[in-house]
């Protein structure tokens, strides 16, 4: 054995100190407990993996240690220091840094003023900003996460994964000695996250310790040192993940062995229902041709900013497009705004819940009929009970997390709050349903749930595009699968000769 060379930061004894100690953490909000008498601790140098179901606590718990909320009781200590942390700036200060989940950007600045926020670069002349280095030492960030991404752009026009990105620069360039990351790779694929883990190590060699939240459970095991697992509010263990593997991890979490993860059943796909021709949108899309049946469901697959997302949103009347054609039921399909392709029986499940998909301040119960308020309507006016009573089905059918169906949307966890955009649009009963990043932030147990419910919707023959970033389940619900690149088709695989490899190949430009 070669001798350890070790890293000037970071000594073996470094490793063993406890970067972070919170203990006995209480949290409640009105008729939930969220957390009830949780002891975490972080190591220096570590990367301390956290999961549980979707509303475990998890990031109420990171919440608090970033000053976000404010614990019941309980008491946190910082190098083994009591520690007050009372505002987000307080936390800054004492060099805690955290990725939400919900992301914390300002819509309309840029990446890069986004990712410098409160700390811009000065300029000689006082009160200006030096924009030249700003954006620099932005674009060199970024380019260290492998993503395509201009720094200039404004970030309510970025993509999900791209707002991810600046998120994750944002945190991890503040000299932190704690970085949490609340979900970072939901949006990304494997491409991006392999920049992430490099990113990962490279913090954790500077000493710097990670808690690492993530419902994608093999990534835990590539990355992490530790893991803890949560059930509702509490803490089930904390192990070192080589004593763990998936299926004691899953077991943990959910109390109960989970069989079959993706439960696709065979599908006889019928009539053409959704046609694209040609479709192009300058600088974003090209020549895009693909079919959709009656039952079927096609895979969107490709890198971050290949065109998925895009796609959807030509098709769902969200973008125009310049040329080409979509046919509906081998009609042209004339739809000029979400509005009119809800109504010509188009849905799409958005993976940004915040912008497009729900209304945070409005009930559970308003959001599920939100898409289609005729169903529960007579004479224009609503019938509350029927509305109650297909909320509570779907609250049922779904397991979403919470107290009532009159809880608002906001109070729900990240997961929860995915499962009600998927509610709304299972009730619309559209014709075309395109789910992008589906099971986003969704938990193993659920994601079960999910997968079943596109099965009876495929059944009922719904046509359905799915675009995830996760090729097992890319591979595993697809009947057929349309790979992307760069905005163009770049190839086309049935389920029966599709493999990760010819994805990824594909995906990433090889012919
Ligand atoms: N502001 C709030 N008001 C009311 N309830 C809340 C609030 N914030 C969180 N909760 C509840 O606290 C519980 C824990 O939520 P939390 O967001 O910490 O879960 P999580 O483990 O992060 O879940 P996910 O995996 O879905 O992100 C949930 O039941 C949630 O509904
Ligand atoms: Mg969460």
């Amino acid at each position: 054995m070669p001798e350890v060379i070790h890293s000037p930061s970071v000594t073996p004894a470094d490793n063993q100190t406890s970067v972070l100690e919170m203990r006995s953490i209480s949290k409640a909000f009105p008729g939930v407990r969220a957390l009830d008498g949780v002891d975490f601790e972080v190591k220096r140098g570590e990367v301390h993996a956290l999961v549980g179901e979707n509303g475990a606590g998890k990031s109420t718990l990171m919440k608090i240690l970033a000053g976000a909320q404010s614990a019941d009781s309980g008491e946190i200590l910082l190098d083994g220091e009591a520690a007050t942390i009372d505002s987000p700036q307080k936390a800054m200060d004492l060099g805690i840094s955290i990725i939400y989940q919900e992301f914390n950007l300002v819509p309309y600045l840029s990446a890069a003023e986004n990712i410098f926020l409160g700390r811009e670069p000065r300029a000689a002349i006082p009160g200006f900003v030096d924009f030249r280095t700003m954006h620099a030492q932005a674009q060199s960030l970024i380019d260290d996460l492998g993503v395509k991404l201009d720094i200039r752009e404004t970030v309510n026009r970025l993509s999900v994964a791209q707002q991810q990105m600046v998120e994750i620069a944002k945190a991890t360039s503040r000299q932190a000695r704690i970085i949490a990351m609340d979900e970072p790779s939901a949006t990304l694929t494997d491409y991006e996250l392999a920049h992430l883990f490099a990113l990962i190590e490279r913090l954790k060699s500077q000493g710097v310790a990670i808690v690492y939240i993530s419902h994608r459970l093999e990534e835990i095991f590539q990355i992490a040192d530790r893991v803890t697992v949560f059930r509702d509010g509490h803490v089930v263990g904390t192990r070192p993940v080589g004593e763990l593997d998936r299926e004691t991890v899953i077991q943990m979490m959910v109390g109960r062995e989970i069989k079959q993860q993706i439960p696709k059943e065979a599908a006889t796909p019928g009539e053409v229902v959704l046609e694209l021709k040609n479709v192009s949108r300058a600088g974003v899309l090209n020549n895009i041709s693909f079919a959709v049946r009656a039952g079927e469901i096609v895979g969107l697959a490709g890198l971050v900013g290949a065109g998925r997302t895009e796609v959807a949103r030509v098709i769902f009347g969200a973008d125009s497009y310049d040329s080409g054609e979509i046919l509906l039921d081998g009609q042209p399909l004339r739809v000029k705004n979400p509005r009119d392709a809800i109504g010509a029986g188009v849905g799409l499940v958005t993976e940004d819940r915040k912008a497009l998909g729900l209304i945070l301040g409005m009930a559970v119960r308003e959001n599920i009929t939100l898409a289609n308020l005729a169903e529960v309507s007579r004479l224009s006016f609503i019938n509350q009970r029927k509305e109650k009573q297909v909320a509570r089905q779907y609250v049922d059918d779904l397991a979403i997390k919470t107290p009532s169906v009159e809880q608002q949307v906001q109070n729900l966890s990240g997961g929860n709050q995915q499962k009600v955009v998927l509610a709304k649009w299972l009730f619309t009963q559209s014709r075309v349903l395109i789910f992008d990043e589906p099971t986003r932030g969704i938990d193993v147990g659920s994601k079960v749930e999910i997968y079943q419910l596109m099965n009876r919707l495929a059944a009922n023959g719904t046509a359905i595009i799915m675009i995830s970033s996760e090729l097992p389940e890319v591979l595993g619900m697809s009947d057929r699968i349309v790979v992307m690149h760069e905005g163009s088709v770049a190839g086309e695989l049935s389920r029966s000769e599709a493999t990760q490899e010819k994805i990824m190949h594909l995906a990433t430009g090889g012919q």
